[in-house]
């Protein structure tokens, strides 16, 4: 697996560091004498995103999943996301912050938030552990970004290509051989 990784964009420590800053952005941004906070990760890719940005927050909460796929192999021009299936979220009244990998395009976080919207919550901010700069809409953003990255594809900490490297602790580019045909 390290063979297959061209360089290394963000460390493990850089991470670990930011998702840290971001607990305490996200702390204080929720009414700590009034929690009804309720998680909503967009699987597969933001589990271990999830597993240590949740540890970073004091608040009682609770998780709702969603699942949605668009990309399939390493492709960066992403198919137009499927619905995402939206199991069991019991969300009206609550404050609801999704949880995603990366912000790209932003079809998905625009598509999940919508859906989420018509469950009634009290609120609904954003998270993403990453964001491309230079794909993502002027008109849409997320609350809470931990890092800006280039326009390659990436994988590691959650991120998959075809499925693996999700295990990958730093954020990386692969080898482009390993992907272009
Ligand atoms: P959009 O374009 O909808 O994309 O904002 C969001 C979803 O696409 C996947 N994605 C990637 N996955 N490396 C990955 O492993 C990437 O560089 C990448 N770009 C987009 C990801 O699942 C994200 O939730």
């Amino acid at each position: 697996m390290l063979n297959d990784i061209d360089r290394i964009l963000i460390t493990q420590e850089e991470i670990a560091a930011r998702v840290r800053e971001l607990g305490r952005e996200i702390t204080a941004t929720y009414d700590q004498s009034d929690p009804n906070l309720t998680l909503v990760p967009i699987l597969s890719g933001s589990v271990i995103f999830l597993a240590d940005v949740m540890r970073q927050l004091p608040i009682r909460m609770k998780i709702g999943l969603v699942t949605v796929s668009s990309y399939q192999g390493a492709t960066t021009e992403g198919v137009a996301p499927q619905m995402p299936t939206i199991s069991d979220l019991d969300i009206a009244g609550q404050d609801v912050l999704v949880i995603d990998d990366i912000l790209d395009t932003g079809r998905t976080l625009r598509l999940v938030t919508s859906r989420i919207r018509e469950l009634q919550p009290r609120s609904v901010r954003t998270c993403v552990l990453l964001r491309k700069p230079s794909r993502a809409p002027s008109d849409f953003t997320a609350d809470f970004i931990g890092f800006d990255v280039e326009d390659s594809f990436v994988v590691g900490y959650g991120l998959d290509y075809d499925g693996h490297y999700r295990n990958y602790p730093n954020i990386g580019v692969l080898r482009p051989e390993l992907y272009e045909s």
